[in-house]
């Protein structure tokens, strides 16, 4: 989930990476600030090629040569790397260099500066946006021995075949390129540079142009929205009849908050908002049920709303804790706790942090999956998801440092630790979960209402005009 930022006004460089001599061809298209080092831009092209990072490299620029200056191979020709930016030496579009690697087997890759556009708000760079085909093996001689390789892997009656494919695990597949991968690679580059960013500009987090942005594709970028704030309704330890208080942290455009102010005739909700476009929606929307509801402002980083938790009885929120850190996060569990009343519960629906690639890539694929999925059952077209995957909202497949989701585990423990009795996840789909705490232990049987009156009331307020 991307979020717009106001504050990166370098130039981005679009190249086409590909390595010489080879039918066919072995490339990548990558995406980089022009203020990146030229020792910072060979640890990018290591990891979209897919190289080790066992050998030096050299830059090729204009018939000047650049490189680590600390290795044994560098004589006074060559100039240092990291004092030298891509924009410095390349700064043109269409203009080509050569990038070096392996002094030895001699790698050669043409790089070509395509493009050179503004930064898309909410995208970090750097970013590989596409490939083919797979990074020959380190130091398997070059691109004749390479040539050569091949020739016999292909051939399983070579009599070199066998001695040939032992070395590579039997694994190795010239024609796999891994986009996600890489991608998920490259993070590590990616928060470095928003870091020395955000040292200059402070970065403003959720904008207004987000708030249009989420409105025009929630309906599809939120995985089973209908069962998914269904389900949050049913959890709630209350029953029709009864009168309570509930606070809904970012509240968007209110659509939770007319659900559960329909489904419980008796309750009283306080919904808040950072964003002013949000709160007009959320207003407009919750007028249906007069003084038993009031939109107000909230800035979730700082303190100065907590006033509106005390003696609440349920504090609800969907898509917004993510924007806290992990300490962010403990305190705002400790806080809630501590103003609760003593039947009081914390329900949240949001991301959660994997602890495995593998559960990475099956979050991605899970969202992108329900994401075009709703798209045709709720408008015939794949238009919105399309809308979805260029804005480039999976969190899962374009990570952005400014969400941070924190792991299931650790959430609970946190919960625990301010001082909930009953803590768990209640429902999980696509990365996105409903987990929280209850301060009291209750019996056995449901207080609660159906998730088929939930759903009544969810889908009354969804489609409501
Ligand atoms: C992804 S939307 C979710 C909206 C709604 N809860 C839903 O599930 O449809 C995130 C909401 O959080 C609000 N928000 C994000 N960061 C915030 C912050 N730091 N302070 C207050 N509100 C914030 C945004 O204005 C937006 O309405």
């Amino acid at each position: 989930m991307v979020t717009s930022s106001q504050t990166d006004q370098r130039q981005i460089y679009q190249c086409k990476v590909s390595l010489k001599g080879l039918i066919p061809p072995i490339w990548r298209k990558i995406q980089v600030s022009g203020d990146i080092r030229l020792d910072e831009f060979h640890r990018v092209l290591q990891i979209v090629m897919g190289w080790g990072n066992y050998h030096s490299y050299r830059f090729i620029i204009d018939g000047a040569m650049y490189g680590p200056l600390g290795d044994v191979f560098a004589d006074a020709t060559v100039r240092s790397a990291h004092e030298v930016r891509l924009s410095q030496v390349a700064g043109t579009e269409g203009s080509r260099f050569i990038y070096l690697y392996d002094l030895a087997d001699d790698w050669q890759h043409v790089v070509k500066v395509e493009k050179i556009l503004a930064p898309k708000p909410g995208v970090q760079y750097p970013i590989c946006r596409a490939g083919q085909r797979a990074c020959p093996p380190e130091e398997c001689g070059g691109i004749w021995e390479y040539t050569n390789l091949l020739e016999i892997l292909q051939d399983p009656r070579h009599p070199e075949h066998r001695e040939i494919v032992e070395p590579y695990g039997g694994d190795f597949d010239p024609e796999v390129f891994d986009l996600v991968r890489v991608n998920r690679a490259l993070q590590p580059i990616r928060e470095a540079q928003v870091r020395k960013t955000k040292e200059i500009i402070p970065i403003q987090q959720w904008t207004e142009a987000d708030s249009r942005l989420y409105q025009e594709i929630a309906a599809v970028a939120v995985p089973a929205r209908e069962e998914q704030i269904s389900a949050l309704l049913t959890l709630l330890p209350f029953s029709q009849a009864d009168s309570f208080r509930a606070v809904e942290l970012g509240c968007g455009e209110g659509f939770l908050s007319h659900a559960l102010l329909d489904c419980f005739p008796q309750a009283q909700v306080v919904a808040l908002d950072g964003s002013a476009e949000m709160r007009a929606q959320a207003a407009a929307r919750l007028s249906d049920f007069g003084s038993r509801a009031l939109v107000e402002p909230f800035d979730l980083n700082s303190g100065d709303w907590l006033s509106h938790l005390e003696g609440a009885d349920c504090i609800v929120s969907s898509l917004v804790v993510h924007h806290l850190d992990g300490e962010q996060k403990q305190r705002l569990f400790a806080a809630i706790y501590e103003r609760l009343s003593a039947q009081g519960v914390l329900l949240i629906a949001d991301l959660i942090q994997p602890q495995r690639p593998e559960a990475g890539e099956l979050f991605a694929a899970t969202w992108d999956r329900s994401a075009e999925a709703q798209a045709l059952a709720k408008t015939g077209s794949r238009q919105l998801f399309e809308q979805f995957v260029k804005t480039e909202w999976n969190h899962y497949r374009f990570p952005d440092p400014f969400d941070k989701p924190s792991s299931l585990f650790e959430q609970l423990t946190w919960l625990k630790a301010a001082g909930f009795a009953v803590v768990d996840c209640f429902w999980l789909q696509a990365g996105h979960a409903i987990y929280g705490g209850y301060k009291a232990v209750l019996g056995d049987s449901s207080v609660g209402v159906s998730f088929t009156t939930a759903l009544r009331s969810v889908q009354a307020a969804l489609h409501r005009a």
